[in-house]
């Protein structure tokens, strides 16, 4: 038997794109490759990019650069950008950078095996396509490499709210939901090979539609459905926009016990004039009462949130609109970005906030946020909580796994534990992690 060709895949950006890279690596598998994690190694490599600010689009192009030397060593490697650069620039990545043999979107890389044979026939191959077909439905379905206790399920890709800095509606497309009886089967079958938890992504996942038995069926619906899945034992969804966010879906925070405390709802700025700006479509105000209702659900929902500092007309009274947003919503994490003007987007066409003033007010926002994440983690310290072993520690004996709440935590505790769910209490806060005793 020939021996099996190497791919190396390096993944940027969201949650998508590492599920993306690892159907991309199924994919190939087809072709008969397996994956490396040593770029040197590799007959193939795959960059699966990111567009969403500008540093994480320029990456790409020094890291192609990086690999110059592996091609001269190994005339027969074939280089592949992927992902949301891929689709945003397209033929302009074969112009800036020769080494490049293949250029695939986020919708088409289930054509990956046909363009790899081509470019093995030293064809350069570029598609970025919207295609009518669905990918999923032409990605292999056999059995996947065994793997961890986790798990990322894609339930809805694109985005059709258009906020005026963001280049997902163009990258990923307008919104679509995959059917639910696609998903009940690729979920039962990440349970077979010792998946416990699965996170459901969507560019706005909570605006799910997807059509099962009786229509169309929300992410609530969805998430119920997946509750009744023996052997899954935690669900969690990300990212959502607050005005996706129903009766159902609040109330199911209340009632499904498997559905993770834990909700990541971007509010973008706390100022109403710059969320107008913004296209948001709520208000700070909208989004504090909404919050309510779901803490009202589930008391101990721990939020996290996306911000962005400078965006075009900001100024400092807007700036403390969104402080002050903070201070009054408690996050018990946050990520938080100085605003990058993205071709094509309405927001690119404005004035743009002195790269110092928004610097100095991401400064500003950071600390505030780290203050609440440590206050969050404190507060855990004595309290007890559910840990999902995912991985052995740093330190012999350590395990490290995740609580409800998305923490990292350490516990001694044996490897055959990994897969396992353990009561815990928390002795310590360490920085981005909390240390426990097996109860
Ligand atoms: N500049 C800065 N941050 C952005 N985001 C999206 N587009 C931009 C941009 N042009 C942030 C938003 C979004 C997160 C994924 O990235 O906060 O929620
Ligand atoms: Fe981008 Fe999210 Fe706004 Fe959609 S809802 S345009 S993905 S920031």
């Amino acid at each position: 038997m020939a021996e099996a060709k190497k791919l190396f895949i390096k993944t940027y950006g969201c949650q998508m794109n590492v599920y993306d890279s690892e159907r991309m690596a199924e994919a190939l598998g087809t072709s008969g490759y397996v994956t490396t994690e040593r770029a040197e190694d590799a007959d193939m490599i795959l960059l699966n990019t990111c567009h969403i600010r500008e540093k994480a689009a320029e990456k790409v192009y020094s890291e192609l650069g990086r690999f110059k030397p592996l091609k001269a060593a190994n005339p027969a490697l074939k280089i592949g950008v992927a992902g949301c650069v891929a689709q945003a620039e397209g033929e302009e990545i074969m112009r800036r950078q020769p080494l490049v043999d293949l250029v695939v979107g986020p919708q088409t890389y289930h054509r990956l095996p046909a363009m790899e044979a081509a470019v093995q026939n030293g064809a350069r191959a570029v598609d970025t396509d919207f295609p009518e077909e669905d990918k999923f439905d032409h990605l292999p379905r056999g059995p996947r490499a065994t793997r961890g206790p986790t798990a990322f399920l894609t339930v809805q890709e694109g985005c059709d709210k258009f906020c005026a800095f963001c280049v997902v509606p163009y990258t990923r497309g307008a919104e679509v939901s995959r059917p639910v009886d696609r998903i009940m089967t690729e979920a039962r079958d990440l349970v077979a090979r010792g998946v416990r938890e699965i996170t459901l992504l969507g560019q706005n996942v909570n605006a799910y539609h997807g059509q099962g038995d009786g229509g169309d069926w929300t992410l609530a619906r969805l998430i119920r459905a997946l509750a009744k899945v023996d052997g899954l034992e935690r669900i969690r969804f990300t990212t959502s926009h607050p005005n996706d966010m129903e009766d159902d879906l609040i109330a199911a925070h209340g009632d499904e016990p498997k559905l993770m405390p834990y909700l990541h709802l971007p509010v973008q700025s706390g100022s109403d004039r710059i969320l107008k700006a913004m296209n948001r479509k709520h208000t700070a105000e909208s989004y504090l009462r909404l919050i309510e209702r779901l803490r009202a659900a589930r008391p101990d929902l721990l939020l996290s949130g996306d911000f962005i500092v400078g965006f075009p007309g900001e100024t400092e009274a807007d700036f403390e609109d969104t402080m002050a947003l903070v201070r009054a919503v408690h996050y018990g994490q946050a990520y938080s970005f100085k605003y990058s003007a993205r071709p094509g987007t309405p927001a690119a066409e404005r004035e743009t906030v002195a790269d110092d003033v928004a610097t100095d007010r991401l400064h500003r926002l950071q600390s505030l946020l780290t203050e609440q994440q440590r206050a969050t983690q404190t507060g855990m310290v004595g309290r007890e909580l559910s840990v999902l072993f995912e991985k052995p520690g740093r330190l012999p004996g350590q395990l490290i796994g995740k609580s409800e709440y998305l923490h990292a935590v350490h516990v001694r505790a044996p490897a055959d534990q990994i897969g396992q769910i353990a009561r815990v209490r928390v002795t310590e806060s360490v920085t981005n992690s909390l240390a426990a005793e097996v109860i």
